[in-house]
């Protein structure tokens, strides 16, 4: 398939998408969530991808946010159906993606770019990275997962600072507060995600799958996690999977997983 505002490359089971828009620093537009949504589809269907690292193109931003030229003249209605759409078909889609999903964040996550970063399952920064929900400054308020996904991720008051204030942090203090996963210098960044990624490939994918799914169940609201949990366990022990992990286990071999 054929992307306009994404580039894509694969590697030992390891899928890239790079959001290519670098003249917007990445900025997502509808067509690049549109594109997203495709890809990560496609993704999803592959049976060759076992991990997917999503990042930015060029030396200065992840993602700047959502396209604030494309909003600016949008009604209340429009509004609401932009945040709708985005959720379904980026933020709520990375974070249910039944594989691992790793965010390379080469510069800045303001806004949208944050909360794509959020919804990815694991985050590596650069050292260059700046971090931030700006949007009270333009009026608005975070509307593709921000005010949900930062609290979980830092706690409320963190979260309530950093959205009243709309100022950005650097990878550093994001590391400290737990935003993200590991700070590395930016020419480092693709190489420990791919470490990271190398380490995810040789396990089960769907033992990963499933673990995606018992985590997510503790912060979805309604849903009890603990018993999606026992559910998923459970239903492991029905995979091919599980019989060629625990048989390799036995047999003093490395286990060759297909996912089935
Ligand atoms: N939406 C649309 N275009 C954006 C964008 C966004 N979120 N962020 C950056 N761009 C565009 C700029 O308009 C500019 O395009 P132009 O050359 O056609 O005018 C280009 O990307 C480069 O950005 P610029 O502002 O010139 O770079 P900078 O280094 O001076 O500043 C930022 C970098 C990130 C601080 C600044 O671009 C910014 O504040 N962006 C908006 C961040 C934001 O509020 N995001 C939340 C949106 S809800």
């Amino acid at each position: 398939m054929s992307y306009a505002n994404l580039l894509i490359t694969d590697a030992d089971g390891v899928r890239t998408i790079t959001i290519n828009r670098p003249d917007q620093l990445n900025a997502l537009n509808r067509a690049t969530i549109d594109e997203l949504d495709r890809a990560l589809n496609e993704a999803d269907t592959d049976r060759g991808v076992r991990v997917l690292i999503i990042t930015g193109s060029g030396p200065k931003a992840f993602v700047a946010g959502a396209d604030i030229k494309e909003f600016a003249h949008f009604s209340v209605a429009e509004g609401q159906a932009l945040s709708a759409d985005g959720h379904r078909k980026l933020f709520d889609h990375v974070e249910r993606l039944n594989k691992p999903v790793i965010a390379a964040v080469n510069g800045f996550a303001l806004g949208g770019g944050l909360e794509l970063a959020m919804s990815c399952h694991v985050r590596v920064a650069s050292d260059n990275a700046k971090l931030g929900l700006p949007e009270v400054g333009l009026g608005v308020i975070p509307g593709y997962g921000g005010t949900q996904r930062l609290a979980r991720l830092v706690g409320k008051g963190k979260a309530m600072e950093m959205i009243f204030t709309a100022g950005m942090i650097k990878a550093d203090e994001a590391l400290q507060w737990g935003l993200v996963n590991h700070v590395v210098p930016q020419d480092q960044l693709l190489a420990k995600c791919n470490e990271l990624a190398a380490a995810i490939v040789k396990n089960s994918p769907t033992a990963l799958g499933a673990a995606i799914r018992a985590v997510n169940a503790g912060y979805e609201p309604g849903a009890n996690g603990l018993q999606r949990e026992i559910e998923e366990f459970g239903g492991c022990f029905g995979t091919a999977d599980f019989k060629e992990g625990t048989s390799a286990f036995m047999e003093k071999r490395k286990a060759n997983f297909t996912g089935a």
